[in-house]
């Protein structure tokens, strides 16, 4: 017989957020509630095989979701939801082997591991629940305590007295399975909602001599997410708190009011992050890199001392030590610059390497292009790398010279220390250490303006 284990529900409409998106599945900055919940569990030293989240509407999005990030959490399912007391005996074949079950409501995504470890050592009652004092105790389940024990009354069915009580039920619970197995089939819902109430299970048990007890919780980790409001105050609090996290590790955030930061991504001492900008997904930042303001960093890898000048877009890339990029460059799709490379002022690289030093100052796309180290690439050059089928590949050597407004007609290869001359469309193979014209050759026509009566005359007489 296995110890202990954790229920979350899951399963509820969440009718109040009025949304086709299922409740666990709202983002708190860019994940789904749900992943701060499961991954609260697993901190708190849960394994993956001792949890389950119980699913019902909009179920199947949120079992595909729940699959491919946590693939050995259980997944079960309530058909109708009926309330949170039918939710748990649904998921009866799944506890009913252990000692302990932890039932978690799952829109807790404030929740911290401490909290989740001491709800874990509770088990002397037959029932502990998490309280705490609410602002505004609106909808919550209100406690009442008595001398030995404690009894939840849910809004819509509490007195008015009960109703001016501010301690609240959080929705986190931990049961003796022993015990709850003993009244489960107890509850009814003969109540204002009509529906099973968990929260019966601790009159029950006072009834029939178990014990209950509650601790209480800060309300800002207990805060639950029911309408859009609550939602947005929930993910301010959690920005904050990353902030906080953050500038006490020596980053320094000019104006934590207007930057968002990612709960998985990881900065690192002396970063400086400037106004109004956005980290998302897995994104690292070494030692000593500025990210200008405006910028937007999705799953980017930063090396140290890396410039990233305002209003940069970098997505799945990666950026090495001493790297600059920006102002208005957009790196995407498996770009890597290299050790002290620079890509400028309106430039977009995909899937894209740009070897150590080499340089795109300014107007370029570099598409599935290679380049190899101190390349310069003149202002204007672009990859034509799709022929509107295939994604084609150029290939550009060491030490080569791209003349300004060059086209390469990939696929393509300039090789070592190779020039191209400005204008050039280059669609053949520029050998080592040659120069690559591929322009019409200018001609001038003498005397020109002179028989141009219109120009001369405008020429002549000036503006009118
Ligand atoms: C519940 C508690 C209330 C507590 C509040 C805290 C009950 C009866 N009341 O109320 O005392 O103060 O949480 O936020 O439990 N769910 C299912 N299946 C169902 C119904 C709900 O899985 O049939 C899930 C929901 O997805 C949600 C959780 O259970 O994650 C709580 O449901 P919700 O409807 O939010 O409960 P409240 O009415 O807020
Ligand atoms: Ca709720």
């Amino acid at each position: 017989m296995n110890n202990l284990c954790v229920l979350i529900m899951a399963a509820g409409k969440g009718t109040r957020m009025k949304s086709a998106l299922p409740k666990v599945l709202q983002p708190v900055l860019d994940r789904p509630i749900i992943d701060y919940v499961i991954r609260n569990v697993l901190s708190a030293g849960i394994s993956q095989e001792d949890l389950a989240v119980l699913v019902g509407s909009g179920g199947e999005i949120v079992e595909s979701h729940i699959k491919e990030f946590f693939p050995n959490v259980k997944i079960l399912w309530q058909h109708e939801q009926l309330g949170t007391g039918h939710a748990v005996k649904s998921a009866r074949e799944f506890w009913s082997n252990y000692e302990n079950l932890i039932v978690l409501n799952g829109d807790l995504p404030l929740m911290k591991p401490d909290s989740m470890k001491r709800l874990i050592s509770s088990t002397e009652n037959d029932c502990t629940v998490i309280t705490f004092e609410a602002e505004n105790p609106a909808a919550y389940g209100r406690i009442v305590r008595e001398k030995n024990s404690v009894s939840i009354v849910e809004y819509k069915d509490a007195s008015p007295e009960q109703r001016e009580i501010h301690e609240v039920n959080a929705g986190c619970y931990a049961f003796k399975v022993k015990s709850l197995s003993r009244i489960i089939d107890s509850i009814t819902n003969n109540n204002a909602q009509k529906e099973y109430y968990i929260t019966d299970a601790l009159a029950l048990m006072n009834e029939s001599g178990m014990t209950t007890g509650a601790f209480i919780m800060p309300e800002s980790e207990m805060q639950g997410v029911n309408t859009h409001s609550e939602l947005a105050r929930v993910s301010r609090e959690m920005r904050n708190e990353i902030l906080l996290r953050w500038m006490n590790d020596g980053v320094r955030i000019a104006d934590p009011d207007t930057v968002y930061i990612s709960s998985d991504a990881e900065l690192s001492r002396g970063v400086v992050i400037m106004p109004n900008v956005q980290i998302w997904g897995k994104t690292r930042i070494g030692e000593g890199s500025v990210i200008g303001s405006g910028s937007i960093l999705t799953n980017a890898i930063i090396g140290e001392n890396v410039r990233v000048i305002a209003y940069a877009v970098i997505e799945n890339s990666t950026l090495k030590n001493n790297v600059k990029a920006g102002p208005f460059c957009y790196i995407r799709d498996n770009t890597c610059l290299e050790e002290g490379a620079f890509a400028g002022k309106f430039v977009e690289l995909k899937n894209s390497r740009i070897g150590e030093g080499s340089k795109v100052p300014h107007l370029s796309y570099m598409g599935d292009a290679t380049l190899g180290h101190d390349v310069n690439i003149g202002a204007g050059s672009i990859t034509c790398n799709y022929d509107g089928e295939n994604k084609n590949k150029t290939h550009i050597g060491d030490n080569c010279f791209i003349g300004s407004n060059t086209m390469f007609v990939a696929p393509v290869e300039v090789e070592d220390g190779a020039t191209t001359a400005a204008g050039s469309v280059i669609t053949q193979r520029v050998p080592e250490n040659s120069l690559g014209v591929g322009r019409a050759r200018q001609k001038n026509i003498a005397d020109w303006s002179l028989r141009n009566h219109h120009h001369h005359k405008t020429t002549a007489e000036g503006d009118k």
